[in-house]
């Protein structure tokens, strides 16, 4: 994406926006992580976290890259490069995050999108008739354990699909994609949603009624706020379901002209996140798997906090008992609406990297799509064929999680701080089509960079935070049980695992690297042309 490129319309940016939004996290990690953080207890903190830390970093986000585009700068190195005083040189180096963030999160992002193609694909044929629980939950089991070669062609088309619309362009790929995927997706949760809610006991074998898991999510629970784990899992879910301090959103709005609105377009696409996340997103996964398992088998089929036991193993399975037809209605309005949701969020990935290629080093649009397929290709390899060994949850924790937090947290003190506020006050309320409640200046400015800081400092040091999980703290433990019970076979599997953990941290360390690397020399080529 260059600087010729740009937004075909306005409802086509928002909608690319809440695109890049909504996805998988909507509707398998939200209802996980609800219903593992006490249901009703979670809301509070999400909500809380929501309004003092989403938005305001979405009107960050927008108005750095709006920023960031009037110098032709597309990526986020030298986005905060040109908000931060010519002698302030690291800055850039800060930005790195931004473009690995993507990287990192659409190799196995696009992995994950390419499963629920290929559940469309079995839901419409049939696959899942007359199966069992326990065959439906084997079935993927056996899927990733690469048991068939079915998940790497599904895989290779997803990407292939990604790259190829993106290499159409951002009004002529990105946006069309929206156009088509988000209504989509809308009528399916809308379809899907009303099924959950208006289940009712009795009905095809369920227990309770769609109600009951409802109640669950949105009683509330007051004593949460003082439980630290729950703000943080609260603010986890923020992050990446709103795709703050990932670097897209400052990509897609770096090709938005100098008086183009920020302040009521990035409100528009962070509510419809919020819609389709608390509305829809809550309505489906949670009403059936309730309905139909009741809440404390719900609870422990989530624990590890993904919902791929639920969405993948298990409401197949539960769609078999409305009979064959609406089975197989359910299952692509499921799998489908998971698949739109996905792609417009991989689509956001891809576009920092093309942009940084195509600014930096003079590459063509294809050839810069073709080098993100092929880079998140051979980046997202370790987690198809390692799966099983932790290496897609290694990604998701150091790029989809930790790295948000810091980025998110270094980018509001170069706003708030060091751009300054004032400036950045322009920035936000400039062409603006609403007024900014004057409450967000303080908010950016104080509020904001402090809970950032609380989370970055809570993440840092609690227990199974980013300290224990360096030392690997929790495989550790298991080890040391394992050898306790003389299970030596659990022993082996576990050192094996710490080998693929720690091999997949030094790869992303590498491309974290690799990508600083890529910064120094766009810079000196910078500084030899006369651009810095
Ligand atoms: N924001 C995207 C999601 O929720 C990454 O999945």
């Amino acid at each position: 994406m260059s600087s010729k490129e740009s937004w075909g319309s306005r409802v086509g940016l928002v909608l690319a926006m809440a695109g890049n939004a909504v996805g998988l996290g909507n509707f398998l990690r939200f209802p996980a992580q609800a219903i593992n953080n006490g249901g009703g207890a979670f809301i509070i903190p999400y909500l809380v976290c929501f309004l003092l830390m989403g938005l305001p970093l979405l009107f960050v986000e927008w108005s750095m890259g709006r920023f960031g585009g009037q110098y032709g700068d597309h990526s986020t190195p030298f986005i905060l490069n040109s908000m931060a005083p010519k002698k302030q040189k690291l800055w850039k180096y800060v930005g790195v995050f931004g473009i690995f963030t993507n990287l990192a999160v659409a190799a196995y992002y696009c992995y994950l999108e390419s499963w629920t193609l290929s559940y469309v694909w079995h839901s419409i044929s049939g696959s899942f008739h007359g199966q069992t629980r326990e065959q439906v939950g084997d079935f993927f089991n056996q899927y990733v354990s690469l048991g068939t070669s079915e998940p790497v062609i599904f895989w290779v088309i997803c990407l292939t699909l990604n790259t190829w619309i993106l290499s159409r362009g951002l009004s002529g790929g990105v946006e069309r994609a929206a156009k088509i995927g988000m209504p989509l997706l809308i009528m399916f949760g809308i379809f899907l949603a009303v099924r959950g809610v208006t289940l009712a006991a009795g009905e095809s074998g369920a227990v309770n009624d769609g109600t009951v898991g409802l109640n669950f999510l949105w009683t509330p629970k007051f004593e949460s706020i003082w439980d630290f784990k729950v703000w943080l899992a609260a603010a986890g879910q923020i992050f990446f379901t709103l795709s703050v301090g990932m670097g897209s959103i400052q990509c897609y709005a770096s090709y938005l002209r100098q008086r183009d609105d920020v302040a009521l377009n990035a409100m528009s696409a962070g509510w419809m996140n919020e819609f389709v996340e608390v509305c829809l997103g809550a309505a489906i996964l949670i009403p059936i798997g309730v309905g139909y398992l009741g809440i404390d088998q719900v609870k422990t089929m989530v624990a590890g906090g993904s919902g791929f036991g639920l969405g993948f193993q298990t409401l197949p399975y539960l769609f078999q008992q409305w009979g064959p037809v609406l089975a197989a209605i359910a299952g692509m309005a499921w799998f489908g609406l998971l698949f739109f949701a996905g792609i417009t969020s991989s689509l956001a990935m891809g576009t920092p990297i093309m942009g940084f290629l195509q600014d930096e080093f003079g590459w063509k649009r294809q050839a810069s799509a073709w080098a993100f397929g092929f880079a998140v290709m051979v980046l997202g390899l370790p987690t198809v064929v390692f799966y099983n060994y932790g290496v897609f949850g290694e990604y998701d924790y150091w790029a989809g999680t930790v790295s948000l937090v810091v980025f998110a947290m270094l980018e509001i003190i170069l706003f708030a701080w060091i751009f300054g506020m004032d400036k950045g006050w322009k920035e936000i309320t400039r062409g603006a089509d609403i007024r900014v409640p004057e409450m967000f200046k303080f908010i950016i400015k104080y509020v904001t960079p402090v809970i950032l800081v609380g989370v970055f400092l809570g993440s840092l040091f609690s227990a199974g935070g980013i300290i224990d999980t360096i030392m690997n703290k929790a495989i550790h433990k298991q080890i040391a049980a394992a050898q306790a019970a003389s299970d030596m076979a659990t022993v082996d599997r576990l050192n094996t695992q710490l080998l693929y953990v720690n091999g997949s941290r030094l790869l992303l360390l590498s491309v974290f690297a690799g990508i600083a690397w890529m910064v120094y020399r766009a810079q000196m080529k910078r500084e030899r042309t006369g651009k810095a």
